[in-house]
């Protein structure tokens, strides 16, 4: 447990982010770009560790997305590689009993993903269902837009076998569709890495989440980074639409 936490008066339920900028650090330090993911990789075990001391219920990360299939393979190998690492750690911390176990939910597409790291996926998502300090959702081989395409095709299904009628759909039905469904929307979403797009991640959920940009490169966000992220959120002024 982290003893330097800020007292903080408003916490976001749900932070969103997308862990970028791991190839331009491996390269300013002449390392393969594989070498930036693994920086990567611990930062997201510190930094989910740390969201969890702080008391954030959800997080979700961005590991890997529909497009990233089209890397150098030894990227996607060495990028699978670390997935499966992490998965095959969170077993082991599940036998050690870690007050900091997290409720671990893989989101994105199951198809196409290798079938040894989708046995360690389901085991994951399985064994660590009993915990709800924090929920982990990793979004793997994920595209917003895919997600809806999949939520349309589920409700399209239910419409034409007579279990849904065409007025039954609204945003609420949506959401029980898309791969968050039971969880609350982001919000707010951390982009490092100097880009400011979304980039395809959590389309539907991000319709009144909150931004944080910063040119850090993800391998080097610290602790002291979520904490600049949660101290500017509580001065934001949510207004969803109203005034
Ligand atoms: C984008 O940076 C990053 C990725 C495509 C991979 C992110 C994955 C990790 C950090 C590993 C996470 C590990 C677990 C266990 C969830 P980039 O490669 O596009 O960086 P660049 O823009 O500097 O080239």
């Amino acid at each position: 447990m982290n003893d330097n936490i800020p007292v903080f008066e408003v916490l976001p339920q749900h932070i969103g982010f997308i862990m970028d900028g791991n190839g331009r650090w491996a390269k300013m330090r002449g390392l393969e770009r594989s070498e930036g993911h693994k920086a990567g990789a611990k930062t997201f075990r510190r930094i989910v560790e740390y969201c969890a001391d702080v008391g954030i219920k959800h997080v979700t990360f961005y590991a890997f997305s529909t497009e990233n299939w089209s890397r150098p393979e030894k990227e996607v190998k060495a990028l699978m590689k670390l997935f499966k690492e992490y998965l095959l750690e969170a077993d082991e911390r599940e036998k050690e009993n870690d007050i900091r176990q997290s409720r671990i939910r893989f989101i994105g597409e199951r198809e196409g993903l290798p079938k040894d790291l989708l046995r360690l996926i389901e085991k994951a998502e399985k064994v660590s269902n009993k915990y709800s300090k924090i929920t982990v959702n990793v979004a793997l081989n994920y595209g917003g837009r895919a997600e809806l395409t999949h939520a349309v095709k589920e409700i399209a299904k239910k419409v034409k076998n007579g279990e849904m009628s065409v007025d039954d759909i609204s945003e609420d039905v949506i959401g029980d569709y898309i791969y968050t469904a039971g969880q609350p929307d982001p919000d707010i979403i951390v982009r490092p890495s100097g880009e400011y797009r979304l980039s395809n991640f959590l389309t539907w959920q991000s319709a009144y989440s909150e931004f944080w940009f910063s040119d850090i490169l993800w391998p080097d966000f610290t602790e002291k980074d979520v904490n600049d992220i949660l101290f500017d959120y509580q001065k934001r002024n949510r207004r969803f639409g109203g005034v």
